[in-house]
Protein backbone atom coordinates (compact mmCIF):
# COMPACT_ATOMS: atom_id res chain seq x y z
CA UNK A 1 0.00 0.00 0.00
CA UNK A 2 1.28 3.31 -0.75
CA UNK A 3 0.29 6.89 -0.22
CA UNK A 4 -1.28 8.31 -4.14
CA UNK A 5 -0.72 12.11 -4.93
CA UNK A 6 -4.38 12.00 -7.39
CA UNK A 7 -4.10 15.37 -8.57
CA UNK A 8 -3.16 18.64 -8.17
CA UNK A 9 -5.05 20.46 -4.77
CA UNK A 10 -5.67 20.65 -1.48
CA UNK A 11 -4.84 17.28 1.00
CA UNK A 12 -7.32 15.33 -0.45
CA UNK A 13 -5.86 14.28 -3.52
CA UNK A 14 -3.48 12.06 -1.39
CA UNK A 15 -5.28 8.78 -1.35
CA UNK A 16 -4.54 5.57 0.29
CA UNK A 17 -4.08 2.99 -2.70
CA UNK A 18 -3.04 -0.62 -3.46
CA UNK A 19 0.72 -0.32 -5.01
CA UNK A 20 3.28 -3.33 -6.48
CA UNK A 21 6.73 -1.61 -5.21
CA UNK A 22 8.35 -4.11 -8.67
CA UNK A 23 11.25 -5.88 -7.97
CA UNK A 24 15.04 -4.48 -7.60
CA UNK A 25 17.10 -4.04 -10.54
CA UNK A 26 20.98 -3.80 -10.87
CA UNK A 27 22.04 -1.44 -8.61
CA UNK A 28 18.90 -1.19 -6.73
CA UNK A 29 17.04 -2.77 -3.10
CA UNK A 30 13.52 -3.17 -2.04
CA UNK A 31 12.80 -1.55 1.09
CA UNK A 32 10.70 -2.34 3.78
CA UNK A 33 9.78 0.74 5.50
CA UNK A 34 9.09 1.65 9.24
CA UNK A 35 8.90 5.71 9.24
CA UNK A 36 8.71 8.40 6.52
CA UNK A 37 9.94 12.16 6.71
CA UNK A 38 7.31 14.76 5.61
CA UNK A 39 9.32 18.01 3.77
CA UNK A 40 7.62 21.34 2.44
CA UNK A 41 8.62 20.54 -0.94
CA UNK A 42 6.36 17.67 -1.19
CA UNK A 43 3.53 19.81 0.09
CA UNK A 44 4.66 22.34 -2.68
CA UNK A 45 5.05 19.62 -5.54
CA UNK A 46 1.05 18.86 -4.25
CA UNK A 47 -0.73 22.40 -4.52
CA UNK A 48 1.55 22.82 -7.46
CA UNK A 49 4.03 25.24 -6.84
CA UNK A 50 6.94 22.82 -7.08
CA UNK A 51 7.31 21.27 -9.93
CA UNK A 52 6.61 17.62 -9.98
CA UNK A 53 5.51 14.42 -12.18
CA UNK A 54 2.40 14.73 -13.86
CA UNK A 55 -0.13 12.81 -10.91
CA UNK A 56 -0.85 10.46 -10.16
CA UNK A 57 2.52 9.42 -8.38
CA UNK A 58 4.02 8.13 -5.09
CA UNK A 59 5.29 11.60 -3.19
CA UNK A 60 7.97 11.81 -0.97
CA UNK A 61 12.04 11.81 -0.91
CA UNK A 62 12.99 10.89 2.57
CA UNK A 63 12.33 7.55 4.40
CA UNK A 64 13.71 4.61 6.97
CA UNK A 65 13.73 0.98 6.57
CA UNK A 66 15.19 -2.52 6.20
CA UNK A 67 17.04 -3.69 3.15
CA UNK A 68 14.47 -6.87 2.18
CA UNK A 69 16.23 -7.66 -1.15
CA UNK A 70 18.95 -6.45 -3.32
CA UNK A 71 19.42 -6.48 -7.11
CA UNK A 72 22.38 -7.14 -9.03
CA UNK A 73 25.53 -5.16 -8.29
CA UNK A 74 24.81 -3.83 -4.69
CA UNK A 75 28.15 -3.90 -2.49
CA UNK A 76 26.67 -0.54 -0.65
CA UNK A 77 24.29 -2.31 1.70
CA UNK A 78 23.08 -6.02 2.78
CA UNK A 79 19.45 -7.59 3.68
CA UNK A 80 18.79 -6.84 6.97
CA UNK A 81 20.47 -3.87 6.98
CA UNK A 82 18.72 -0.61 8.50
CA UNK A 83 19.00 2.57 6.68
CA UNK A 84 17.83 5.99 5.70
CA UNK A 85 17.87 8.17 2.73
CA UNK A 86 16.46 11.43 1.59
CA UNK A 87 17.15 11.36 -2.48
CA UNK A 88 14.89 11.23 -5.54
CA UNK A 89 13.30 9.22 -6.75
CA UNK A 90 10.18 10.37 -5.43
CA UNK A 91 7.84 7.44 -3.77
CA UNK A 92 8.73 7.32 -0.22
CA UNK A 93 5.60 7.71 1.27
CA UNK A 94 5.16 3.96 0.95
CA UNK A 95 4.98 0.23 2.93
CA UNK A 96 8.05 -0.75 0.41
CA UNK A 97 9.53 0.54 -2.59
CA UNK A 98 12.61 0.28 -4.99
CA UNK A 99 14.93 2.49 -4.24
CA UNK A 100 18.96 2.73 -5.72
CA UNK A 101 21.54 1.39 -2.87
CA UNK A 102 23.81 4.27 -4.12
CA UNK A 103 21.90 7.18 -2.15
CA UNK A 104 21.25 4.79 0.70
CA UNK A 105 23.11 5.60 4.37
CA UNK A 106 22.90 2.71 6.73
CA UNK A 107 21.71 3.30 10.25
CA UNK A 108 24.33 3.52 13.18
CA UNK A 109 22.43 1.31 16.04
CA UNK A 110 22.13 4.49 18.14
CA UNK A 111 20.12 6.51 16.04
CA UNK A 112 16.53 4.96 16.45
CA UNK A 113 14.19 4.75 13.09
CA UNK A 114 11.81 7.87 14.26
CA UNK A 115 14.69 10.27 14.69
CA UNK A 116 16.51 9.54 11.19
CA UNK A 117 13.18 10.19 9.30
CA UNK A 118 12.90 13.07 11.24
CA UNK A 119 16.56 14.56 10.63
CA UNK A 120 17.61 13.29 7.56
CA UNK A 121 16.76 15.30 4.75
CA UNK A 122 16.45 18.49 6.54
CA UNK A 123 19.99 17.88 8.57
CA UNK A 124 21.78 17.17 5.09
CA UNK A 125 20.05 20.24 4.26
CA UNK A 126 21.49 22.43 7.13
CA UNK A 127 25.48 20.49 6.47
CA UNK A 128 24.82 21.58 3.05
CA UNK A 129 23.93 25.43 3.85
CA UNK A 130 26.43 25.92 6.90
CA UNK A 131 29.05 23.96 6.12
CA UNK A 132 29.26 23.79 2.51
CA UNK A 133 27.19 27.05 0.68
CA UNK A 134 29.01 29.19 3.63
CA UNK A 135 31.09 28.35 6.38
CA UNK A 136 29.90 29.39 9.57
CA UNK A 137 32.23 30.17 11.54
CA UNK A 138 33.02 31.21 15.38
CA UNK A 139 32.10 34.81 15.89
CA UNK A 140 29.71 34.99 12.65
CA UNK A 141 26.16 36.62 13.11
CA UNK A 142 23.73 34.79 10.76
CA UNK A 143 19.69 35.06 9.82
CA UNK A 144 17.70 32.19 9.37
CA UNK A 145 14.04 32.44 8.41
CA UNK A 146 11.42 29.24 9.48
CA UNK A 147 13.63 29.52 12.77
CA UNK A 148 11.48 27.21 14.57
CA UNK A 149 10.60 24.95 11.75
CA UNK A 150 12.05 21.48 11.06
CA UNK A 151 14.81 22.19 9.09
CA UNK A 152 15.35 25.47 10.94
CA UNK A 153 15.19 24.21 14.37
CA UNK A 154 18.55 22.00 13.79
CA UNK A 155 19.79 25.17 12.11
CA UNK A 156 19.81 26.74 15.05
CA UNK A 157 21.64 24.30 17.10
CA UNK A 158 24.21 23.20 14.16
CA UNK A 159 25.08 26.88 13.99
CA UNK A 160 25.57 27.45 17.69
CA UNK A 161 27.10 24.13 17.98
CA UNK A 162 30.04 26.27 15.40
CA UNK A 163 30.13 29.32 17.61
CA UNK A 164 27.75 31.55 15.93
CA UNK A 165 24.87 33.98 16.81
CA UNK A 166 22.00 33.14 15.61
CA UNK A 167 19.22 35.84 14.58
CA UNK A 168 15.76 33.74 13.65
CA UNK A 169 12.28 34.79 11.89
CA UNK A 170 9.32 33.31 13.63
CA UNK A 171 5.35 34.26 13.07
CA UNK A 172 4.35 33.29 16.71
CA UNK A 173 5.92 33.98 20.15
CA UNK A 174 5.29 30.43 21.03
CA UNK A 175 7.72 30.04 17.86
CA UNK A 176 10.22 32.04 19.29
CA UNK A 177 10.30 30.46 22.44
CA UNK A 178 11.09 26.96 20.90
CA UNK A 179 13.21 28.86 18.81
CA UNK A 180 15.19 30.51 21.68
CA UNK A 181 15.08 27.20 23.13
CA UNK A 182 17.44 25.75 20.57
CA UNK A 183 19.91 28.16 20.04
CA UNK A 184 18.31 30.71 18.66
CA UNK A 185 19.98 33.92 20.50
CA UNK A 186 17.48 36.67 18.89
CA UNK A 187 13.82 35.40 17.64
CA UNK A 188 12.13 37.69 15.61
CA UNK A 189 8.37 37.68 15.71
CA UNK A 190 8.07 39.22 12.04
CA UNK A 191 4.22 39.60 12.63
CA UNK A 192 5.56 42.43 15.11
CA UNK A 193 8.83 43.63 14.28
CA UNK A 194 10.95 43.67 10.90
CA UNK A 195 13.71 41.25 10.90
CA UNK A 196 16.08 43.81 9.44
CA UNK A 197 15.69 46.19 12.38
CA UNK A 198 16.82 43.33 14.50
CA UNK A 199 19.77 42.71 12.26
CA UNK A 200 20.60 46.50 12.81
CA UNK A 201 20.40 46.41 16.86
CA UNK A 202 23.08 43.12 16.70
CA UNK A 203 25.51 44.25 14.01
CA UNK A 204 24.66 47.97 13.52
CA UNK A 205 25.54 48.53 9.84
CA UNK A 206 27.97 46.04 8.96
CA UNK A 207 25.94 43.82 7.80
CA UNK A 208 25.87 39.86 7.70
CA UNK A 209 28.24 37.32 6.27
CA UNK A 210 24.79 35.53 5.50
CA UNK A 211 20.92 34.96 5.09
CA UNK A 212 19.58 31.87 4.91
CA UNK A 213 16.67 32.40 3.39
CA UNK A 214 13.61 29.89 3.15
CA UNK A 215 10.68 31.53 2.39
CA UNK A 216 11.22 33.51 -0.49
CA UNK A 217 8.50 35.89 -1.90
CA UNK A 218 7.76 37.62 1.57
CA UNK A 219 11.37 38.05 2.68
CA UNK A 220 13.91 37.73 -0.12
CA UNK A 221 14.05 41.54 -0.81
CA UNK A 222 14.75 42.82 2.89
CA UNK A 223 17.17 39.43 3.60
CA UNK A 224 19.53 40.96 0.75
CA UNK A 225 19.06 44.20 2.45
CA UNK A 226 20.94 42.48 5.73
CA UNK A 227 24.37 41.43 4.14
CA UNK A 228 27.54 42.82 4.74
CA UNK A 229 29.31 43.49 1.09
CA UNK A 230 30.60 40.62 0.71
CA UNK A 231 27.44 38.58 1.99
CA UNK A 232 26.39 35.18 0.47
CA UNK A 233 22.53 34.86 -0.02
CA UNK A 234 21.44 31.59 0.03
CA UNK A 235 17.71 31.06 -1.03
CA UNK A 236 17.53 27.99 -0.53
CA UNK A 237 13.04 27.58 -0.41
CA UNK A 238 10.07 29.43 -1.49
CA UNK A 239 7.63 28.52 1.67
CA UNK A 240 5.65 32.08 0.74
CA UNK A 241 6.01 31.61 -3.17
CA UNK A 242 8.57 32.78 -5.77
CA UNK A 243 10.47 36.03 -5.18
CA UNK A 244 10.57 38.42 -7.81
CA UNK A 245 13.31 38.68 -10.36
CA UNK A 246 16.70 40.02 -8.84
CA UNK A 247 18.33 42.78 -10.94
CA UNK A 248 22.12 41.43 -10.02
CA UNK A 249 23.25 45.33 -11.87
CA UNK A 250 21.52 47.51 -9.09
CA UNK A 251 24.20 46.15 -6.26
CA UNK A 252 26.24 48.85 -7.70
CA UNK A 253 30.00 49.30 -7.00
CA UNK A 254 29.54 49.16 -2.95
CA UNK A 255 28.37 45.70 -2.97
CA UNK A 256 29.76 41.92 -3.93
CA UNK A 257 27.34 39.54 -2.96
CA UNK A 258 27.17 36.01 -3.49
CA UNK A 259 23.71 34.71 -4.35
CA UNK A 260 22.96 30.84 -4.90
CA UNK A 261 19.51 28.82 -4.81
CA UNK A 262 21.34 25.73 -3.61
CA UNK A 263 19.75 22.55 -3.59
CA UNK A 264 20.85 19.32 -1.21
CA UNK A 265 20.19 16.77 -4.03
CA UNK A 266 23.35 18.39 -5.57
CA UNK A 267 25.53 18.43 -2.44
CA UNK A 268 25.01 14.70 -1.64
CA UNK A 269 24.55 13.19 -5.35
CA UNK A 270 28.09 11.55 -5.16
CA UNK A 271 28.27 8.80 -2.46
CA UNK A 272 31.37 9.92 -0.27
CA UNK A 273 30.05 13.29 -0.24
CA UNK A 274 26.43 12.02 0.92
CA UNK A 275 28.48 9.70 3.57
CA UNK A 276 30.32 12.65 4.48
CA UNK A 277 27.54 15.04 5.22
CA UNK A 278 25.42 11.79 7.31
CA UNK A 279 28.30 11.10 9.76
CA UNK A 280 28.70 14.95 9.93
CA UNK A 281 24.77 14.64 11.43
CA UNK A 282 25.11 11.70 13.08
CA UNK A 283 28.13 13.03 15.19
CA UNK A 284 26.53 15.99 15.87
CA UNK A 285 23.21 13.93 17.42
CA UNK A 286 25.04 11.51 18.90
CA UNK A 287 27.11 14.58 20.86
CA UNK A 288 23.67 15.90 22.12
CA UNK A 289 24.64 19.26 20.21
CA UNK A 290 21.50 18.47 18.34
CA UNK A 291 18.41 17.51 19.35
CA UNK A 292 15.58 17.00 16.96
CA UNK A 293 12.17 17.20 17.81
CA UNK A 294 9.61 14.99 16.48
CA UNK A 295 6.07 17.40 16.36
CA UNK A 296 4.19 15.30 14.92
CA UNK A 297 3.41 11.74 14.17
CA UNK A 298 0.79 10.42 11.76
CA UNK A 299 -0.01 6.75 10.62
CA UNK A 300 1.22 6.66 6.91
CA UNK A 301 -2.25 6.49 5.44
CA UNK A 302 -2.89 9.70 7.19
CA UNK A 303 -0.70 11.66 5.65
CA UNK A 304 -3.10 14.19 4.14
CA UNK A 305 -3.54 15.03 7.82
CA UNK A 306 0.21 15.44 8.10
CA UNK A 307 0.14 17.79 5.00
CA UNK A 308 -2.51 19.94 6.66
CA UNK A 309 -0.76 20.47 10.07
CA UNK A 310 2.19 21.61 8.22
CA UNK A 311 0.98 23.78 5.26
CA UNK A 312 -1.10 25.41 7.96
CA UNK A 313 2.11 26.47 9.60
CA UNK A 314 0.79 24.84 13.22
CA UNK A 315 4.07 22.39 13.44
CA UNK A 316 7.08 23.01 15.08
CA UNK A 317 10.23 21.38 14.31
CA UNK A 318 9.40 18.09 12.28
CA UNK A 319 6.43 15.88 10.80
CA UNK A 320 6.91 11.77 10.33
CA UNK A 321 4.68 9.56 9.05
CA UNK A 322 5.13 5.90 10.72
CA UNK A 323 4.35 2.93 8.56
N1 LIG B 1 17.01 23.69 -1.14
C1 LIG B 1 16.93 22.50 -0.60
O1 LIG B 1 17.64 21.57 -0.98
C2 LIG B 1 15.97 22.25 0.52
C3 LIG B 1 15.94 21.02 1.21
C4 LIG B 1 15.07 20.85 2.28
C5 LIG B 1 14.19 21.89 2.63
N2 LIG B 1 14.23 23.04 1.91
C6 LIG B 1 13.35 24.17 2.25
O2 LIG B 1 13.50 24.45 3.63
C7 LIG B 1 12.31 25.04 4.10
C8 LIG B 1 11.91 24.36 5.40
O3 LIG B 1 11.43 23.06 5.10
P1 LIG B 1 10.77 22.16 6.25
O4 LIG B 1 10.30 20.92 5.58
O5 LIG B 1 11.72 22.07 7.38
O6 LIG B 1 9.48 23.01 6.66
P2 LIG B 1 9.19 23.85 7.99
O7 LIG B 1 10.26 24.88 8.16
O8 LIG B 1 8.95 22.91 9.12
O9 LIG B 1 7.85 24.58 7.63
C9 LIG B 1 7.84 25.73 6.84
C10 LIG B 1 7.82 27.01 7.69
O10 LIG B 1 7.99 28.12 6.82
C11 LIG B 1 7.39 29.26 7.38
N3 LIG B 1 6.59 29.96 6.37
C12 LIG B 1 6.76 31.25 6.05
N4 LIG B 1 5.88 31.61 5.12
C13 LIG B 1 5.14 30.54 4.86
C14 LIG B 1 4.03 30.31 3.99
N5 LIG B 1 3.54 31.26 3.21
N6 LIG B 1 3.49 29.07 3.97
C15 LIG B 1 3.98 28.08 4.73
N7 LIG B 1 5.04 28.26 5.59
C16 LIG B 1 5.59 29.47 5.65
C17 LIG B 1 6.49 28.78 8.53
O11 LIG B 1 7.12 29.17 9.74
P3 LIG B 1 6.59 30.50 10.46
O12 LIG B 1 5.14 30.23 10.79
O13 LIG B 1 7.42 30.67 11.66
O14 LIG B 1 6.74 31.60 9.45
C18 LIG B 1 6.49 27.26 8.39
O15 LIG B 1 6.37 26.60 9.61
C19 LIG B 1 11.29 24.93 2.98
O16 LIG B 1 11.20 26.16 2.30
C20 LIG B 1 11.88 23.87 2.09
O17 LIG B 1 11.44 23.97 0.75
C21 LIG B 1 15.08 23.25 0.88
Amino acid sequence: MAIVQTGIGDAGVLQWQEQDPGTPGPGEVLLRQSVVGVNLIEIGMRQGAYPGPNPPFVPGFEGVGVVEAIGSDVDQVRVGQRVVYAFPPLGSYSETRVFPAEYLVPLPEDIDDETAAAMFMKGLTVWMLLERVYRVKAGDTILVHAAAGGTGLLMCQWAKSLGATVIGTVSTDEKARIAAAHGCDHPVNYTREDFRDTVRQVVGDAGLPVVYDSVGRDTFERSMECLAPTGTMALYGMASGEPDPYYLMRMGLDKSYFLTRPAVFVYVSRRDWLLQAAERLFVLVRSGAIRVEIHGRYPLRDAANAHQAVESRRTTGSTILTV
